[in-house]
Order: structure tokens, then sequence, then C-alpha cells
């Protein structure tokens, strides 16, 4: 072999080396843990699955899309969404271990617009040490409010104030009803008002315009819905606001006898001002649509579960017939509920109020062999446990009887969340829930007629606002 040609091979071999070399330091490790991230698919440039993800499916059912991509990669698989690589679970222990590590190996990251709206202080998207300050105020509110006979009595009040109002009518749509409802709860558990006060109705007015915003197209160009929402919550901040100072004003306490969150947020001196301000709107928020689409899946299923609905008449008959006449609910008849408690898990399993949540991770993560990549978007799918067979016997028929032997607290059923960032205001849902079905079913029949059903947008809404054919029923 002449020199030239040793020099060239030796030249190849060295090139062949290095490139080795590079594969096996650099490469390879990347796609051995790519290897790790879940199966599933991109989808398109820049959208992703976003928009097959997003397809409305009726909330008792899991939606083609995850039917489909669980069937082909599994319970857990990749995707992009919302302009980012996801992993997407449907495994009830990943859920669990993603809600039980905030802050640690995950953290709440709703998208940018949602931020816009909600303002930066908002509780629902605060992270660290912000979150876990307002979320202190959150929990003693809610224990402090709790103990309070007056707060029972005003969510009761206002039930019978709703039903009182049908009594000469034949058709209700419920969803309107419902979300009056909940609205007078909240309004005057957070800020004492009543409803026939002028700030309740503004408040009302520019709370319906911030909801139709949440769930809009998210352009800041003037007239469209995200830019009205942005307005209404600055124009709801300055309501909040004033009261806040006409209260201070009057050296904490309301007129009324009652007391209410703010007359107790005000002491607190944990948060600004303007913390506190976001403060109330986040319990108006959280508080308000949720509760009242609970209210109106109940109202959905019972006229189709006759059994569960005469269960349900019997026990609150039996509440009632212990009691005086119009003598307030307490907290020992709420305590008595059972099965209005089993109706109620039932309808927030069967329907899924909160379909998924939005979570990052904030390093590499492993989980039973996968890879989750630090940065990428993490959604724990509430609705596929809670509708998985493996898990729920007959998951898709609404069962409340399934309740008598299940434990409520357990990893497969998570309604409200977990870990540090489980719902504050579940157990005010659940009395707000079973206070207003004593005096319906005691006092009125109800059907459907138009096949109105949950659908998941994946936001949860009746499309024609569920309308009920209503019968007085004098005992
Ligand atoms: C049926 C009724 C309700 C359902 C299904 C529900 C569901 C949820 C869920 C799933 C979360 C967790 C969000 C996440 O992890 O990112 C949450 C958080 C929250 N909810 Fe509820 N909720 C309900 C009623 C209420 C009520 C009545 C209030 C207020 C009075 C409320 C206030 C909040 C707040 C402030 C948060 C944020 C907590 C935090 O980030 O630490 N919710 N809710």
């Amino acid at each position: 072999m002449s020199m030239a040609g040793g020099f060239w091979i030796a030249l190849l071999v060295g090139f062949v080396g290095s490139l080795l070399g590079i594969i096996v330091n650099h490469f390879l490790p990347l796609f051995l843990k790519f290897g790790l991230v879940p199966k599933g698919t991109f989808g398109w440039p820049v959208l992703g699955e976003t928009l097959s993800f997003l397809k409305p499916h009726p909330s008792n059912s899991t939606g083609t899309f995850l039917q489909h991509h669980c069937s082909r990669y599994g319970k857990v698989f990749k995707s992009h969404l919302f302009f980012s690589p996801t992993v997407v679970s449907c495994d009830q222990e990943l859920n669990y271990f993603i809600l039980q590590n905030e802050d640690k190996l995950f953290q709440c990251s709703y998208p940018k617009p949602i931020h816009g709206i909600l303002g930066k202080i908002s509780m629902l998207v605060a992270v660290g040490d912000t979150h876990k300050r307002l979320r202190n105020v959150a929990l003693s509110l809610v224990t402090t409010t709790k103990s309070n006979p007056q707060f029972l009595n005003d969510i009761e009040r206002t039930a019978i104030d709703i039903l009182d109002s049908w009594k000469h009518k034949h058709q209700v749509t419920f969803c309107e009803e419902a979300r009056k409802f909940t609205f007078n709860v909240i309004v005057k558990q957070v800020l004492g008002l009543t409803p026939d006060e002028p700030e309740t109705a503004k408040i009302l007015e520019d709370f319906l315009t911030f909801m139709r915003g949440l769930i809009s197209i998210p352009l800041y160009i003037p007239g469209t819905p995200y830019a009205r929402a942005v307005k209404a919550r600055t124009r709801i901040f300055s309501t909040v606001k004033a009261i806040i100072e006409e209260r201070r004003r009057n050296g904490g306490k309301s007129n009324k006898s009652s007391s209410d969150f703010l007359e107790i947020l005000l002491c607190v001196d944990t948060l600004s001002e303007d913390e506190k301000v976001s403060f109330a709107l986040d319990s108006l928020l959280g508080g308000y649509e949720t509760t009242s689409l609970l209210m109106s899946m109940l109202v959905h299923f019972l006229a189709q579960s006759p059994t569960a609905l005469q269960q349900l008449k019997v026990e609150h008959q039996n509440i009632r017939n212990l009691k005086k006449k119009d003598e307030f609910l307490n907290l020992d008849d709420y305590k008595k509920m059972d099965f209005t408690q089993n109706v109620i898990n039932e309808a927030l399993r069967y329907g899924n109020v909160v379909k998924f949540v939005h979570r990052k991770a904030l390093k590499d993560i492993k989980f039973k062999g996968y890879l989750i990549p630090s940065g990428w978007k993490v959604l724990p799918v509430f609705s596929a446990v809670h509708l998985d067979p493996s898990l729920h016997a007959s998951a898709f028929e609404f069962h409340p009887w399934r309740w008598e032997s299940q434990d409520q607290t357990c990893k497969k059923f998570t309604p409200f969340g977990g870990g540090s960032r489980c719902c504050p205001g579940s157990e005010l849902a659940k009395v707000e829930v079973a206070f207003f079905l004593h005096h319906l079913v005691q006092n009125f029949r109800w059907s459907i007629e138009d096949g109105d059903q949950p659908i998941a947008y994946p936001y949860v809404e009746f499309q024609r606002g569920l309308t009920l054919k209503v019968d007085h029923c004098s005992k």
C-alpha cells in the first residue's frame, strides 16, 4: 500500500471514529432518553393534535381522541397540544403522582391567555410562595365559614327563593336557574351582597362577559370576547375594590347582620390590597360555573334514574319530618344526607365537571419506565380515570349505590383535583347542591324533553341550557 493510501485510510478511520464518538456521546443518550418518552404522535406542525383533543363529546364519555390514542399507544401517550410537546395521562397512578408533586416535579401551567384574563396574582394560576400564601387564606376562610350557621341559612334561603319563583311556571331553563343560585350564594358569602343590590347585577353582567372570554379564542383585538373579558375583569376588580374600601371605612363590618369572607379577609395581613381583591374574584369564579354545572348534571341524571330519585326523596323527607315547619337545615341534618352524598359523588364521577388540569414538568421525570422530559406540558385527564371500566364497574352507568362501598378519597376519584392545589371550595359546593336538592326533590317533579346532554368542549355545557318541564307538587 502506498503512503498516500495509508494516509487516506487513517483519515477515514479517524473520521468514522469521531462520528461514532459523537453518536455515542451526544445522540445516543438523546435517542435513549426520547426512546423512553411515551409512544404517540405530534400531529400537525404548530397546532399538533390540539383540535382533535378539543373535539366536543358527551362529558360522560371519554371522546374519540382519548379512545383512539389510549387503544393505540396506552393510557399514557405523547402528543403536541396547546403549542407544546405534551404527555397526556389517563393513568390513575400517574395522575395521582402528578397532583402530589406540585411545585416539586410538576407545576400548574395554564395557557398564557388564561393568565391575561385572570391576572397574575390569581390563585388559580399563581405558583410557589404566592400560591401558598393565597391558599392558606382560602383554607382558613373555608374553616371559619363552615362553622357559621348563618352561612348554611343563607344557602338554604337562596335555594328556597329560586324554587319559589318556579311555583307558577311549567318550564324553566335549568342551567340559568342553577347559575342564578350559585352566583347569589357566592356573592353573598364573599361580598355580603344580596341579589337585589345594584352591585350584584353589575358584577353578574361583567361576570357573564368574563366567562364568555375565558372560553373564547384569545385575540386581544377590541370587540372580541377575549378583549371584552379582560375589560370586564378590570371592572369587576374596581367594583370589588370599592366594596372593600367602603367596608374598611365602616371599620370592617358589613351593614347587615350576617358576616362574610370580606370581613375576615380585611383582617388578613399576609395579603396585599390587590391580592385581597383578586382572592375575592377567584372565589367568585371558582364557585360559580362549576357548582351550577354539577347541579345541572344531577338534575339531568336523576331524571333518568327514577330509583335513585325516589331514594333521595325519602332521605330528604325523613330529615324534614324531624324538623319544625320552615325550620332551617343545620350541619347535623347535612351529615344525615348519606345517599345525597352518593348521588353527588356519582354525578361528579360520571359527569366530569373538570375533564383535565394543566401542568408542566419542572425536570426530567421517570415514572413506570416512561420519561417525561423537563419543560413538557403534562395533562392528567380525570374523566378518563373516572370512566375507566377496569377501575369502576359499569363505568358508563349512573349508579350512585357504588359509593356505599367505595372510598371517595381514593386515587381513582379526583373531581376536585388533589395535592396542594386541591379545590378549597369542594365542601361548599356539596353543601349548596345538597340543600338545593333537599327543596327540589320534595317540591317538584321534572322531566327533560329535548334530549339535551352535558357536552365537554372541553369546558362542559348543556347546549340548550337544559329545559325542564316542572310540576309543583304540594306536600
Ligand atoms: C362542583 C364544584 C367544583 C368543582 C368540580 C371544582 C373543581 C376544581 C378543581 C379540579 C380544581 C383544581 C385545579 C388545578 O389543579 O389546577 C379546583 C381548584 C380551585 N377551586 Fe374548585 N371546584 C368546584 C367548586 C369550587 C367552589 C365552590 C369554589 C369557591 C368557593 C372553588 C374555588 C377553587 C379555587 C380558588 C381553586 C384553586 C385552588 C388552588 O390552586 O390552590 N371551587 N377546583
